[in-house]
């Protein structure tokens, strides 16, 4: 008889055991849904370092962690090189998978991995944890609720400058990740441009490698169009000096702006700005978001109760793959040098052209 995975701590293996890796597996450890059981590395020091902080057997081979009898849930979170390996070995034995982002380095490795898990009825969940940070989980539901009117525009500022050795890191390396600071921060405010606005028809991007001797871009500047009109705009960058998040969503009646995510990105705030009636200068409520940030247990929680058959991810594996259609035509779009229309879902409806100016 199967497993009741309904009353049950569930049993996970972990592929990956670096800092993600780590981060995650401390989740679990402090929750009473999970027990960690595998830890698998290709490094084994970081495996067992892993292992002997948050529990788990030992093993070398990520085929092993994600195909072994006893266990649930497979958790990925290696480079993006092993990504779309482990989560498709994961689903292939029946496992449900939480993929960190991007799932993987392109659509072309991510797409049957969404395939093959709505074929076995798995869950796919992907570590878009920026969904679950307070101050955006808020910013969205005021967007959705029409508390700024119809909406406008977003820009996100999103970045970091990188530490000695940068360019010697798995980041740095095209093969192993895929892309550069697009697809390593961009994607988080991608994937946020979609919650908010749905489907984009335009892409335009340049794409700068400024400072980092490296082969793929340390810059990204994106600008996303929806078939409505309105205009997203991301600068995504490995020079930012001093870490900076700042999300900015402008509507008819007002406006809402993330910035910090805690730690080193400084504490996390949401102003709330509306349009004064004479147009001059708005009220602003200003709500802080102190203490730790907890986006990854909410996440987790989220993909949990998805395992047990009540709700959904925060995010999908079709929710990565509109984000990773954004990253390819920005991509395509930087290469050319002209406005691209990016791959549409072939599940999604007709946009309907509505233009706003
Ligand atoms: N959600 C977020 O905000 C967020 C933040 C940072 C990183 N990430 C993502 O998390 C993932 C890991 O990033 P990180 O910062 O922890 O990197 P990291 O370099 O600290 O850790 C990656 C680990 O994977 C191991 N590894 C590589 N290939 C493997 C394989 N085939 N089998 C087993 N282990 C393997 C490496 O030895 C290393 O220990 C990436 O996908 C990254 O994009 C997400």
């Amino acid at each position: 008889m199967g497993r009741n995975v309904s009353s049950q701590p569930l049993r996970v293996a972990i592929v990956g055991a670096g800092r993600i890796g780590r981060r995650r597996a401390e989740v679990m450890a402090a929750s009473r849904s999970a027990r960690v059981v595998l830890v698998a590395d290709t490094d084994r020091a970081r495996a067992a370092a892993l292992a002997a902080a948050c529990g788990g057997r030992v093993t070398e081979s990520w085929e092993a962690a994600a195909t072994a009898e006893a266990v649930d849930v497979v958790v990925v979170t290696t480079s993006h090189d092993g990504l779309a390996r482990a989560t498709r070995a994961a689903l292939e034995a029946g496992k449900d998978v939480f993929c960190e982002k991007p799932l993987a380095r392109n659509l072309a490795e991510a797409a049957p991995l969404v395939a093959l898990a709505e074929r076995r009825g798995r869950v796919l969940a992907v570590g878009f944890n920026h969904r679950c940070h307070p101050g955006l989980a808020r910013l969205r539901a005021l967007a959705t609720e029409g508390a700024i009117g119809q909406l406008l525009w977003a820009r996100c500022r999103y970045g970091h400058g990188g530490r000695a050795g940068y360019e010697r890191e798995w980041r740095a390396d095209p093969v192993r990740a895929g892309g550069g600071e697009l697809l390593d921060q961009g994607i988080h405010a991608l994937d946020l441009f979609g919650w908010l606005f749905g489907e984009f028809a335009e892409v335009a991007a340049f794409l700068q490698t400024a400072f980092w001797p490296v082969a793929v871009e340390d810059n990204a500047f994106v600008l996303l169009r929806t078939a409505a009109g309105q205009v997203a705009s991301l600068h995504a960058s490995w020079t930012q000096w001093r870490n900076l998040f700042s999300f900015e969503l402008c509507g008819s009646q007002g406006y809402l702006c993330v910035e910090g995510l805690g730690g080193n990105y400084g504490p996390e705030r949401l102003r709330v700005g509306k349009r004064a009636e004479n147009f001059g200068a708005p009220d602003e409520q200003v709500i802080e978001f102190p203490g730790e940030d907890r986006s990854w247990e909410l996440e987790w929680c989220a993909f949990v109760s998805a395992v047990r058959g009540q709700g959904t991810p925060v995010a999908s594996g079709r929710d990565a793959l509109a984000a990773l259609r954004l990253v390819e035509a920005a991509y395509r779009a930087a290469a050319v040098g002209s406005v691209i229309r990016p791959e549409r879902d072939p599940a999604a409806a007709p946009v309907a052209a509505e233009a706003v100016g």
